[in-house]
Protein backbone atom coordinates (compact mmCIF):
# COMPACT_ATOMS: atom_id res chain seq x y z
CA UNK A 1 0.00 0.00 0.00
CA UNK A 2 2.46 2.31 -0.72
CA UNK A 3 3.50 5.08 -3.63
CA UNK A 4 5.35 3.57 -6.60
CA UNK A 5 7.12 5.06 -9.44
CA UNK A 6 9.77 4.56 -11.47
CA UNK A 7 12.39 7.52 -11.28
CA UNK A 8 15.45 7.48 -13.58
CA UNK A 9 14.42 4.09 -14.57
CA UNK A 10 14.75 2.90 -10.54
CA UNK A 11 11.89 1.65 -9.70
CA UNK A 12 10.64 3.24 -6.26
CA UNK A 13 8.73 2.13 -3.25
CA UNK A 14 8.01 4.77 -0.84
CA UNK A 15 7.72 3.91 2.85
CA UNK A 16 3.70 3.48 3.90
CA UNK A 17 4.23 5.74 6.13
CA UNK A 18 5.32 8.62 3.62
CA UNK A 19 3.01 11.64 3.46
CA UNK A 20 1.18 11.51 0.02
CA UNK A 21 0.72 15.33 0.14
CA UNK A 22 4.43 15.98 0.20
CA UNK A 23 5.32 17.42 -3.22
CA UNK A 24 7.45 15.34 -5.59
CA UNK A 25 10.17 18.50 -5.16
CA UNK A 26 10.64 18.18 -1.42
CA UNK A 27 10.95 14.33 -1.58
CA UNK A 28 13.65 14.74 -4.55
CA UNK A 29 15.92 17.39 -2.65
CA UNK A 30 15.29 15.20 0.66
CA UNK A 31 16.23 11.79 -1.27
CA UNK A 32 19.71 13.42 -2.32
CA UNK A 33 18.40 14.39 -5.64
CA UNK A 34 19.05 17.97 -5.80
CA UNK A 35 20.05 19.09 -9.25
CA UNK A 36 15.70 19.93 -9.36
CA UNK A 37 16.08 23.15 -7.82
CA UNK A 38 13.26 24.62 -5.86
CA UNK A 39 12.90 28.49 -7.39
CA UNK A 40 9.58 30.10 -6.91
CA UNK A 41 7.24 26.46 -5.27
CA UNK A 42 4.51 28.11 -7.58
CA UNK A 43 4.89 26.52 -10.66
CA UNK A 44 6.14 30.16 -12.37
CA UNK A 45 10.18 29.75 -12.58
CA UNK A 46 10.73 26.09 -14.11
CA UNK A 47 13.73 25.38 -12.23
CA UNK A 48 12.25 22.42 -11.01
CA UNK A 49 10.82 20.53 -13.90
CA UNK A 50 11.14 16.90 -14.58
CA UNK A 51 9.84 15.10 -17.07
CA UNK A 52 6.93 12.00 -17.09
CA UNK A 53 7.44 9.55 -19.68
CA UNK A 54 5.06 7.05 -21.64
CA UNK A 55 5.97 3.92 -22.62
CA UNK A 56 4.69 5.18 -26.23
CA UNK A 57 8.17 7.33 -25.90
CA UNK A 58 5.88 11.06 -24.93
CA UNK A 59 7.37 13.23 -22.56
CA UNK A 60 5.34 15.87 -20.81
CA UNK A 61 7.35 18.31 -18.56
CA UNK A 62 5.71 19.02 -15.17
CA UNK A 63 6.67 21.24 -12.21
CA UNK A 64 7.69 19.03 -9.42
CA UNK A 65 7.13 21.96 -6.67
CA UNK A 66 3.11 21.52 -7.62
CA UNK A 67 3.06 17.73 -8.14
CA UNK A 68 2.58 15.80 -4.94
CA UNK A 69 4.17 12.18 -4.38
CA UNK A 70 0.29 10.61 -4.64
CA UNK A 71 0.07 12.26 -8.35
CA UNK A 72 3.64 10.34 -9.15
CA UNK A 73 1.86 7.34 -8.03
CA UNK A 74 2.43 4.86 -11.29
CA UNK A 75 4.02 7.23 -13.82
CA UNK A 76 8.03 6.41 -15.01
CA UNK A 77 9.61 9.87 -14.43
CA UNK A 78 12.99 11.66 -15.03
CA UNK A 79 14.57 13.80 -13.37
CA UNK A 80 17.87 16.05 -14.17
CA UNK A 81 20.33 13.21 -12.53
CA UNK A 82 18.83 10.31 -14.85
CA UNK A 83 20.40 12.56 -18.73
CA UNK A 84 23.45 11.55 -18.34
CA UNK A 85 24.54 7.84 -19.84
CA UNK A 86 25.77 5.35 -17.39
CA UNK A 87 29.48 6.21 -18.00
CA UNK A 88 28.70 9.78 -16.74
CA UNK A 89 28.63 11.25 -20.16
CA UNK A 90 26.32 14.20 -21.13
CA UNK A 91 22.82 13.77 -22.71
CA UNK A 92 22.37 15.10 -26.17
CA UNK A 93 20.74 17.51 -24.93
CA UNK A 94 22.99 18.38 -22.83
CA UNK A 95 25.86 18.57 -25.11
CA UNK A 96 23.94 20.47 -27.30
CA UNK A 97 23.42 23.32 -24.68
CA UNK A 98 27.12 23.45 -24.06
CA UNK A 99 27.94 23.09 -27.94
CA UNK A 100 25.87 26.43 -27.85
CA UNK A 101 27.30 28.09 -24.63
CA UNK A 102 23.44 28.27 -23.70
CA UNK A 103 23.79 27.17 -19.91
CA UNK A 104 22.63 29.67 -17.52
CA UNK A 105 23.15 29.94 -13.95
CA UNK A 106 23.50 26.88 -11.79
CA UNK A 107 19.98 27.58 -10.70
CA UNK A 108 17.66 27.62 -13.74
CA UNK A 109 19.80 25.53 -16.07
CA UNK A 110 18.51 21.90 -15.14
CA UNK A 111 14.79 23.36 -15.45
CA UNK A 112 15.49 24.50 -18.84
CA UNK A 113 17.47 21.19 -19.85
CA UNK A 114 14.54 19.31 -18.85
CA UNK A 115 12.19 21.05 -20.94
CA UNK A 116 14.30 20.82 -24.32
CA UNK A 117 14.63 17.11 -23.26
CA UNK A 118 10.88 16.93 -23.36
CA UNK A 119 10.67 19.16 -26.14
CA UNK A 120 13.25 17.12 -28.16
CA UNK A 121 10.59 14.70 -28.00
CA UNK A 122 7.00 16.64 -28.30
CA UNK A 123 8.17 19.04 -30.74
CA UNK A 124 6.52 22.42 -31.75
CA UNK A 125 7.32 26.15 -30.92
CA UNK A 126 10.51 26.73 -29.06
CA UNK A 127 9.27 29.62 -27.66
CA UNK A 128 5.89 27.73 -26.17
CA UNK A 129 8.56 24.95 -24.61
CA UNK A 130 10.47 27.52 -22.43
CA UNK A 131 7.58 29.65 -21.82
CA UNK A 132 7.24 27.64 -18.47
CA UNK A 133 11.56 28.66 -17.79
CA UNK A 134 10.93 31.79 -16.40
CA UNK A 135 14.74 33.38 -16.23
CA UNK A 136 17.69 33.14 -18.79
CA UNK A 137 19.16 36.37 -17.81
CA UNK A 138 22.38 34.80 -19.12
CA UNK A 139 21.54 34.61 -22.75
CA UNK A 140 18.02 33.87 -24.40
CA UNK A 141 19.61 33.15 -27.82
CA UNK A 142 22.29 30.57 -27.56
CA UNK A 143 19.09 28.80 -25.97
CA UNK A 144 17.05 29.25 -29.47
CA UNK A 145 20.08 27.86 -30.67
CA UNK A 146 20.42 24.89 -28.62
CA UNK A 147 16.88 23.69 -29.12
CA UNK A 148 17.84 24.24 -33.40
CA UNK A 149 20.45 21.67 -33.20
CA UNK A 150 18.19 19.46 -30.60
CA UNK A 151 18.76 15.93 -31.72
CA UNK A 152 15.25 13.74 -32.45
CA UNK A 153 14.53 12.22 -29.87
CA UNK A 154 15.39 8.30 -29.18
CA UNK A 155 12.09 6.31 -28.64
CA UNK A 156 12.62 5.02 -25.04
CA UNK A 157 10.29 2.33 -23.18
CA UNK A 158 10.75 3.42 -19.41
CA UNK A 159 9.15 1.28 -17.15
CA UNK A 160 5.72 2.34 -15.64
CA UNK A 161 5.43 0.46 -12.49
CA UNK A 162 2.30 -1.84 -12.86
CA UNK A 163 0.78 -1.30 -9.48
CA UNK A 164 -3.23 -2.02 -8.39
CA UNK A 165 -3.01 0.22 -5.42
CA UNK A 166 -5.61 2.80 -5.05
CA UNK A 167 -5.04 4.13 -1.62
CA UNK A 168 -2.12 5.43 0.25
CA UNK A 169 -0.37 7.03 2.76
CA UNK A 170 -1.32 7.26 6.73
CA UNK A 171 -4.83 6.84 8.07
CA UNK A 172 -4.78 10.59 9.03
CA UNK A 173 -3.80 12.15 5.47
CA UNK A 174 -5.08 9.07 3.01
CA UNK A 175 -4.29 9.59 -0.53
CA UNK A 176 -6.83 7.66 -2.81
CA UNK A 177 -6.90 7.27 -6.53
CA UNK A 178 -10.11 5.71 -7.45
CA UNK A 179 -10.95 4.56 -11.13
CA UNK A 180 -14.29 4.47 -11.44
CA UNK A 181 -16.67 7.72 -10.58
CA UNK A 182 -18.84 5.50 -8.27
CA UNK A 183 -15.23 4.69 -6.46
CA UNK A 184 -15.41 8.93 -6.20
CA UNK A 185 -18.48 9.36 -5.33
CA UNK A 186 -18.20 6.38 -2.54
CA UNK A 187 -15.06 8.26 -1.40
CA UNK A 188 -16.23 11.67 -1.48
CA UNK A 189 -20.01 10.11 0.79
CA UNK A 190 -17.31 8.68 2.84
CA UNK A 191 -14.59 11.48 3.27
CA UNK A 192 -16.80 14.72 3.06
CA UNK A 193 -13.83 16.82 4.20
CA UNK A 194 -11.47 15.62 1.27
CA UNK A 195 -10.08 17.58 -1.23
CA UNK A 196 -10.99 16.66 -4.67
CA UNK A 197 -7.50 16.91 -6.75
CA UNK A 198 -7.61 16.80 -10.35
CA UNK A 199 -4.30 18.19 -11.52
CA UNK A 200 -3.46 20.41 -8.51
CA UNK A 201 -1.99 23.41 -10.62
CA UNK A 202 -3.88 25.27 -8.34
CA UNK A 203 -4.54 23.13 -5.20
CA UNK A 204 -0.87 22.53 -5.50
CA UNK A 205 -0.30 26.30 -3.88
CA UNK A 206 -1.54 24.71 -0.78
CA UNK A 207 0.91 22.37 -0.27
CA UNK A 208 4.26 23.72 -1.89
CA UNK A 209 3.48 27.43 -0.81
CA UNK A 210 1.05 27.09 2.43
CA UNK A 211 2.23 24.23 3.61
CA UNK A 212 -1.00 23.05 3.85
CA UNK A 213 -2.01 19.61 4.30
CA UNK A 214 -5.35 18.34 4.58
CA UNK A 215 -7.13 15.33 5.77
CA UNK A 216 -7.74 12.85 2.73
CA UNK A 217 -7.19 13.65 -0.62
CA UNK A 218 -9.63 12.02 -3.19
CA UNK A 219 -7.59 12.39 -6.79
CA UNK A 220 -9.17 12.46 -10.26
CA UNK A 221 -6.51 11.59 -12.52
CA UNK A 222 -7.06 8.12 -13.24
CA UNK A 223 -11.17 8.31 -13.13
CA UNK A 224 -11.84 6.53 -16.49
CA UNK A 225 -15.62 8.46 -16.78
CA UNK A 226 -13.72 11.87 -16.32
CA UNK A 227 -11.19 10.84 -19.06
CA UNK A 228 -11.26 11.42 -22.57
CA UNK A 229 -12.44 13.36 -25.44
CA UNK A 230 -15.43 12.94 -27.91
CA UNK A 231 -16.09 15.02 -31.05
CA UNK A 232 -19.11 15.32 -33.11
CA UNK A 233 -21.15 17.23 -34.83
CA UNK A 234 -22.62 19.34 -31.89
CA UNK A 235 -19.47 19.77 -30.38
CA UNK A 236 -17.04 18.27 -28.16
CA UNK A 237 -17.17 16.24 -24.51
CA UNK A 238 -14.40 16.65 -22.49
CA UNK A 239 -13.37 14.73 -19.49
CA UNK A 240 -13.50 17.30 -16.36
CA UNK A 241 -10.33 15.82 -15.70
CA UNK A 242 -8.52 15.71 -18.59
CA UNK A 243 -5.42 17.95 -19.11
CA UNK A 244 -4.92 20.89 -20.95
CA UNK A 245 -2.73 19.46 -23.26
CA UNK A 246 -4.70 16.49 -24.53
CA UNK A 247 -7.57 19.55 -25.12
CA UNK A 248 -5.00 22.13 -26.79
CA UNK A 249 -3.60 18.81 -28.88
CA UNK A 250 -7.59 18.33 -30.30
CA UNK A 251 -8.38 22.13 -30.53
CA UNK A 252 -5.38 22.65 -32.21
CA UNK A 253 -6.68 20.38 -35.36
CA UNK A 254 -10.35 21.17 -35.26
CA UNK A 255 -10.95 24.69 -36.89
CA UNK A 256 -14.13 25.40 -34.76
CA UNK A 257 -11.71 25.74 -31.79
CA UNK A 258 -9.12 27.64 -33.37
CA UNK A 259 -9.43 30.69 -31.19
CA UNK A 260 -10.26 28.53 -28.40
CA UNK A 261 -6.70 26.44 -29.16
CA UNK A 262 -4.94 29.82 -29.68
CA UNK A 263 -5.91 30.86 -25.88
CA UNK A 264 -4.94 27.45 -24.26
CA UNK A 265 -1.50 27.96 -26.04
CA UNK A 266 -1.06 30.77 -23.44
CA UNK A 267 -3.10 28.98 -20.14
CA UNK A 268 0.08 28.83 -18.19
CA UNK A 269 3.37 26.55 -19.76
CA UNK A 270 3.59 23.12 -20.87
CA UNK A 271 4.35 22.01 -17.48
CA UNK A 272 1.35 23.86 -16.13
CA UNK A 273 -0.70 22.18 -18.84
CA UNK A 274 0.06 18.56 -19.17
CA UNK A 275 -1.48 18.68 -15.26
CA UNK A 276 -3.89 21.59 -15.42
CA UNK A 277 -7.68 21.03 -16.95
CA UNK A 278 -11.18 22.42 -17.65
CA UNK A 279 -12.32 20.85 -14.13
CA UNK A 280 -9.71 22.86 -12.02
CA UNK A 281 -10.62 26.09 -14.18
CA UNK A 282 -14.46 25.57 -13.61
CA UNK A 283 -13.62 24.08 -10.02
CA UNK A 284 -11.83 27.49 -8.71
CA UNK A 285 -14.18 29.77 -10.49
CA UNK A 286 -11.58 32.39 -10.22
CA UNK A 287 -12.84 35.42 -12.64
CA UNK A 288 -9.63 35.34 -14.20
CA UNK A 289 -9.60 31.27 -15.38
CA UNK A 290 -8.82 31.69 -18.79
CA UNK A 291 -11.52 28.88 -20.24
CA UNK A 292 -14.64 30.77 -18.35
CA UNK A 293 -15.17 33.15 -21.22
CA UNK A 294 -15.00 31.18 -24.23
CA UNK A 295 -17.39 28.60 -22.01
CA UNK A 296 -19.37 31.27 -21.63
CA UNK A 297 -19.35 32.70 -25.24
CA UNK A 298 -19.79 29.16 -26.98
CA UNK A 299 -22.51 28.05 -24.44
CA UNK A 300 -20.84 25.65 -22.69
CA UNK A 301 -22.36 22.88 -20.23
CA UNK A 302 -20.95 20.78 -17.34
CA UNK A 303 -22.51 17.54 -16.14
CA UNK A 304 -22.56 17.08 -12.26
CA UNK A 305 -22.03 13.69 -10.99
CA UNK A 306 -23.83 12.75 -7.71
CA UNK A 307 -25.08 9.88 -6.26
CA UNK A 308 -28.56 10.15 -7.27
CA UNK A 309 -26.94 10.26 -10.97
CA UNK A 310 -25.92 13.07 -13.43
CA UNK A 311 -27.20 16.97 -13.74
CA UNK A 312 -26.67 19.06 -16.87
CA UNK A 313 -26.17 22.27 -16.00
CA UNK A 314 -25.09 25.48 -18.04
CA UNK A 315 -21.91 26.92 -17.18
CA UNK A 316 -23.57 30.27 -16.98
CA UNK A 317 -25.68 28.89 -14.08
CA UNK A 318 -23.01 26.91 -12.79
CA UNK A 319 -21.02 30.46 -12.06
CA UNK A 320 -22.25 31.61 -8.66
CA UNK A 321 -20.00 34.58 -7.46
CA UNK A 322 -16.17 35.23 -6.59
CA UNK A 323 -14.89 31.37 -6.39
CA UNK A 324 -18.49 30.03 -5.67
CA UNK A 325 -19.99 27.49 -8.23
CA UNK A 326 -23.23 25.63 -7.72
CA UNK A 327 -21.29 22.11 -7.16
CA UNK A 328 -22.92 20.13 -4.29
CA UNK A 329 -20.40 18.69 -1.40
CA UNK A 330 -21.42 15.08 -2.46
CA UNK A 331 -20.43 16.14 -6.50
CA UNK A 332 -17.83 16.45 -9.01
CA UNK A 333 -17.33 17.85 -12.48
CA UNK A 334 -17.84 15.17 -14.77
CA UNK A 335 -17.88 16.69 -18.28
CA UNK A 336 -18.16 19.21 -19.98
CA UNK A 337 -19.74 20.02 -23.54
CA UNK A 338 -18.19 22.84 -25.50
CA UNK A 339 -20.63 23.29 -28.31
CA UNK A 340 -18.95 24.12 -31.88
CA UNK A 341 -19.78 27.77 -32.92
CA UNK A 342 -22.95 27.34 -36.23
CA UNK A 343 -21.28 27.62 -39.27
CA UNK A 344 -20.45 31.19 -40.52
CA UNK A 345 -20.61 32.61 -37.14
CA UNK A 346 -17.62 34.27 -35.94
CA UNK A 347 -16.18 33.22 -32.38
CA UNK A 348 -12.92 34.93 -30.89
CA UNK A 349 -11.47 35.05 -27.67
CA UNK A 350 -8.55 37.11 -26.09
CA UNK A 351 -6.48 37.72 -23.07
CA UNK A 352 -4.47 40.19 -21.70
CA UNK A 353 -1.61 39.55 -19.51
CA UNK A 354 1.21 41.22 -17.73
CA UNK A 355 3.41 38.68 -19.87
CA UNK A 356 2.57 36.73 -23.16
CA UNK A 357 2.81 33.66 -21.25
CA UNK A 358 2.55 31.64 -17.83
CA UNK A 359 0.73 34.40 -16.89
CA UNK A 360 -2.92 34.30 -15.23
CA UNK A 361 -5.14 37.57 -16.97
CA UNK A 362 -6.20 40.84 -16.36
CA UNK A 363 -9.01 40.53 -18.27
CA UNK A 364 -10.32 38.35 -21.05
CA UNK A 365 -12.83 38.57 -23.48
CA UNK A 366 -14.66 35.85 -26.24
CA UNK A 367 -17.67 36.35 -28.22
CA UNK A 368 -19.90 34.03 -30.27
CA UNK A 369 -21.76 36.29 -33.32
CA UNK A 370 -24.43 34.29 -35.30
CA UNK A 371 -24.63 35.63 -38.78
CA UNK A 372 -27.50 35.72 -41.42
CA UNK A 373 -25.64 37.66 -44.52
CA UNK A 374 -24.50 40.54 -42.53
CA UNK A 375 -26.35 41.07 -40.02
CA UNK A 376 -25.57 39.84 -36.39
CA UNK A 377 -28.85 37.13 -35.38
CA UNK A 378 -27.22 36.35 -31.86
CA UNK A 379 -24.38 37.68 -30.15
CA UNK A 380 -22.87 35.87 -26.96
CA UNK A 381 -20.30 38.05 -25.03
CA UNK A 382 -18.41 36.92 -22.30
CA UNK A 383 -15.26 38.73 -20.04
CA UNK A 384 -13.46 37.72 -17.49
CA UNK A 385 -11.29 39.39 -14.86
CA UNK A 386 -13.58 42.15 -14.91
CA UNK A 387 -15.66 41.62 -11.80
CA UNK A 388 -16.13 38.97 -9.21
CA UNK A 389 -16.59 36.51 -11.15
CA UNK A 390 -16.54 35.40 -15.77
CA UNK A 391 -20.05 36.56 -16.58
CA UNK A 392 -21.84 37.56 -20.11
CA UNK A 393 -22.14 41.04 -20.83
CA UNK A 394 -25.74 41.44 -22.23
CA UNK A 395 -25.57 45.51 -22.44
CA UNK A 396 -22.97 45.16 -25.42
CA UNK A 397 -25.04 41.72 -26.88
CA UNK A 398 -28.05 44.22 -27.38
CA UNK A 399 -25.97 46.63 -29.36
CA UNK A 400 -24.33 43.99 -31.40
CA UNK A 401 -27.76 42.01 -32.42
CA UNK A 402 -29.93 42.75 -35.26
CA UNK A 403 -27.10 44.86 -36.66
CA UNK A 404 -24.10 44.55 -39.14
CA UNK A 405 -20.68 43.57 -37.70
CA UNK A 406 -18.75 47.29 -38.17
CA UNK A 407 -15.97 49.04 -36.76
CA UNK A 408 -18.45 51.36 -35.70
CA UNK A 409 -21.02 49.24 -34.10
CA UNK A 410 -17.58 47.30 -32.62
CA UNK A 411 -16.57 50.61 -30.42
CA UNK A 412 -20.25 51.10 -29.43
CA UNK A 413 -20.56 47.26 -27.95
CA UNK A 414 -16.87 48.43 -26.31
CA UNK A 415 -18.57 51.38 -24.97
CA UNK A 416 -21.46 49.78 -23.30
CA UNK A 417 -18.56 46.60 -22.26
CA UNK A 418 -16.76 49.08 -20.11
CA UNK A 419 -19.76 51.03 -18.67
CA UNK A 420 -20.89 47.62 -17.84
CA UNK A 421 -18.18 45.99 -15.94
CA UNK A 422 -17.47 46.52 -12.23
CA UNK A 423 -13.52 46.02 -12.61
CA UNK A 424 -11.37 46.19 -9.36
CA UNK A 425 -7.98 47.21 -8.93
CA UNK A 426 -5.68 45.00 -8.14
CA UNK A 427 -1.65 43.86 -9.01
CA UNK A 428 -2.88 42.98 -12.64
CA UNK A 429 -4.03 46.20 -13.38
CA UNK A 430 -6.28 48.62 -12.16
CA UNK A 431 -10.31 49.25 -12.69
CA UNK A 432 -9.58 52.03 -15.31
CA UNK A 433 -6.82 50.15 -16.91
CA UNK A 434 -9.44 46.86 -17.40
CA UNK A 435 -12.14 48.99 -18.39
CA UNK A 436 -10.54 50.59 -21.37
CA UNK A 437 -8.60 47.29 -22.33
CA UNK A 438 -12.33 45.55 -22.10
CA UNK A 439 -13.72 48.36 -25.00
CA UNK A 440 -10.26 47.53 -26.88
CA UNK A 441 -10.14 44.19 -26.82
CA UNK A 442 -13.86 44.55 -28.29
CA UNK A 443 -12.15 46.47 -31.41
CA UNK A 444 -9.53 44.26 -31.56
CA UNK A 445 -11.96 40.94 -31.99
CA UNK A 446 -13.61 43.24 -34.66
CA UNK A 447 -10.31 43.79 -36.26
CA UNK A 448 -9.16 40.19 -35.78
CA UNK A 449 -12.58 38.74 -37.60
CA UNK A 450 -12.53 41.64 -40.04
CA UNK A 451 -9.05 41.97 -41.26
CA UNK A 452 -7.96 38.02 -39.94
CA UNK A 453 -4.16 39.06 -41.20
CA UNK A 454 -3.85 42.00 -39.92
CA UNK A 455 -1.60 40.72 -36.86
CA UNK A 456 0.83 38.39 -39.11
CA UNK A 457 0.87 41.56 -41.71
CA UNK A 458 1.79 44.04 -38.62
CA UNK A 459 4.37 41.70 -37.54
CA UNK A 460 5.71 41.59 -40.83
CA UNK A 461 6.77 44.86 -40.73
CA UNK A 462 10.04 45.60 -40.87
CA UNK A 463 11.82 47.00 -37.92
CA UNK A 464 15.09 48.43 -38.56
CA UNK A 465 15.75 49.47 -34.57
CA UNK A 466 14.53 45.89 -33.12
CA UNK A 467 17.27 43.82 -32.24
CA UNK A 468 17.96 40.82 -33.63
CA UNK A 469 17.30 37.71 -31.75
CA UNK A 470 17.78 34.81 -34.07
CA UNK A 471 20.94 33.42 -35.88
CA UNK A 472 20.06 33.40 -39.63
C1 LIG B 1 2.28 28.97 -12.79
C2 LIG B 1 0.80 28.91 -13.01
C3 LIG B 1 0.27 29.51 -14.15
C4 LIG B 1 -1.11 29.47 -14.35
N1 LIG B 1 -1.59 30.08 -15.47
C5 LIG B 1 -2.92 30.09 -15.67
C6 LIG B 1 -3.45 30.75 -16.80
O1 LIG B 1 -2.73 31.30 -17.63
N2 LIG B 1 -4.81 30.76 -16.93
C7 LIG B 1 -5.63 30.14 -16.03
O2 LIG B 1 -6.85 30.18 -16.21
N3 LIG B 1 -5.15 29.49 -14.97
C8 LIG B 1 -3.82 29.47 -14.76
N4 LIG B 1 -3.33 28.82 -13.66
C9 LIG B 1 -4.26 28.22 -12.68
C10 LIG B 1 -4.55 26.73 -12.92
O3 LIG B 1 -3.57 26.14 -13.72
C11 LIG B 1 -5.90 26.52 -13.60
O4 LIG B 1 -6.93 27.11 -12.85
C12 LIG B 1 -6.24 25.05 -13.83
O5 LIG B 1 -7.36 24.96 -14.67
C13 LIG B 1 -6.52 24.29 -12.55
O6 LIG B 1 -6.80 22.95 -12.92
P1 LIG B 1 -6.29 21.73 -12.02
O7 LIG B 1 -6.77 20.49 -12.65
O8 LIG B 1 -4.84 21.82 -11.80
O9 LIG B 1 -7.09 22.04 -10.69
P2 LIG B 1 -6.78 21.60 -9.18
O10 LIG B 1 -5.69 22.45 -8.62
O11 LIG B 1 -6.60 20.14 -9.09
O12 LIG B 1 -8.18 21.99 -8.52
C14 LIG B 1 -8.62 23.33 -8.48
C15 LIG B 1 -9.98 23.38 -7.76
O13 LIG B 1 -10.98 22.75 -8.54
C16 LIG B 1 -11.54 21.64 -7.84
N5 LIG B 1 -11.75 20.60 -8.86
C17 LIG B 1 -10.87 20.21 -9.81
N6 LIG B 1 -11.44 19.30 -10.63
C18 LIG B 1 -12.68 19.08 -10.17
C19 LIG B 1 -13.75 18.24 -10.58
N7 LIG B 1 -13.67 17.46 -11.67
N8 LIG B 1 -14.90 18.26 -9.86
C20 LIG B 1 -15.02 19.07 -8.77
N9 LIG B 1 -14.05 19.91 -8.35
C21 LIG B 1 -12.89 19.91 -9.03
C22 LIG B 1 -10.55 21.27 -6.76
O14 LIG B 1 -11.19 20.69 -5.66
C23 LIG B 1 -9.97 22.64 -6.42
O15 LIG B 1 -10.84 23.33 -5.56
C24 LIG B 1 -1.95 28.82 -13.42
C25 LIG B 1 -1.40 28.19 -12.30
C26 LIG B 1 -0.05 28.23 -12.10
C27 LIG B 1 0.53 27.56 -10.89
S1 LIG C 1 10.12 25.93 -8.05
FE1 LIG C 1 9.53 27.45 -9.48
S2 LIG C 1 8.26 26.32 -10.81
FE2 LIG C 1 8.67 24.95 -9.25
S1 LIG D 1 18.52 33.55 -12.47
FE1 LIG D 1 19.21 31.80 -13.51
S2 LIG D 1 19.42 32.39 -15.55
FE2 LIG D 1 18.56 34.11 -14.56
Amino acid sequence: MSITFTLNGELRRLPAETPPAMTLLDWLRAAGLTGTKEGCAEGDCGACTVVIEAPDGARAPVNACLMTLGQAHGLALRSVEGLSAPDGAPHPVQAAMLAAEATQCGFCTPGIVMSLYAHARMGGDAHEALAGNLCRCTGYRPILDAMAALPVAEDTAPLCPATDVTAFGPPEHRFFLPRSLDETLRLRRDHPGAWILAGGTDLGLQFSEHRENPGSIICLRDVAELRGMTAGPEGLSVGAAEPYAALLDHMAHDADFAAFAGLLRRLGSRQIRALGTLGGNLGTASPIGDALPPLLALGARVSLAGPDGARDVAVEDFLLGYRRNALRADEVIARVFIPRPTPGAIFAAEKLSRRHDQDISAIGLAVLLERDGDVITHARIAHGGCGPMAARAPEAEAVLEGAAFTEAQARAAGDALARAITPMDDLRGTAEYRRVAARNLMLRLYWRAARPDAAAEIMALPTPHAPRFISP
